[in-house]
């Protein structure tokens, strides 16, 4: 029998890597969960208050890069550290940056695939900043392609467990999408 609870909880929650420029040029970077995709080209991320909301606030560009199971220990990092105590906190990660063609914000040389995007609305409500921004391009390194697309048992992308409080790797292909259903057809 199913027990009730007073609280609900939604998970598994991404771990994207949000990396903007501040007014100086100098490039922070955070953890956030609290995201999605909104339609094909668009996402939305729920922001309190950071140095990286300031960043994306002022330069209205940003990157988004999955964290991967290599760097869990760096992309933990940098969700719980911020900008504005340790300057140098991608540094002391081992974190190094280039700037993106697309958009004036930082890709993560380390993390292989990187989203650019620009802002489109920026909402303050409930004390968070809602980021919603449309995806204008995508970086990934070759080692993670496979027939031109990113292949994710290369990325080894990790997920963010909420209950447990702890990153999981995505696991294996259990069953193809719009596909596996066809059984009951
Ligand atoms: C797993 C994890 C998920 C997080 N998700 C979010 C989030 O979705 N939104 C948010 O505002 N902060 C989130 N944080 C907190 C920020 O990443 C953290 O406060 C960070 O140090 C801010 O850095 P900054 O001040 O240099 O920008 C998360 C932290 C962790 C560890």
């Amino acid at each position: 029998m199913k027990q009730s609870f007073d609280k609900g909880f939604l998970t598994p929650h991404p771990v994207f890597i949000i990396a903007a420029y501040d007014e100086n040029g100098n490039a922070n970077a955070m953890n956030a969960a609290w995201a999605g995709q909104i339609g094909g080209n668009q996402l939305s991320i729920s922001l309190s208050s950071h140095k990286t909301t300031e960043n994306i606030k002022a330069n209205k560009e940003f990157t988004v890069s999955f964290a991967t199971k290599k760097y869990v220990e760096a992309c933990d990092y940098v969700g719980m550290v911020s900008g504005n105590k340790v300057p140098d906190k991608l540094e002391k990660c081992g974190f190094t940056v280039t700037k993106s063609d697309k958009v004036n914000a930082p890709v993560i040389d380390q993390l292989p695939v990187a989203i650019e995007c620009k802002v489109i609305e920026l909402q303050e409500e409930f004390g968070e900043t809602r980021v919603v921004a449309e995806i204008v391009g995508m970086k990934a390194d070759e080692s993670v392609l496979t027939n031109g697309k990113v292949d994710l048992s290369k990325l080894h992308p990790i997920m963010f467990d909420t209950v447990a409080l702890c990153y999981r790797e995505i696991g294996e292909n259990v069953g193809g999408a719009w596909s596996a259903g066809k059984k009951f057809m």
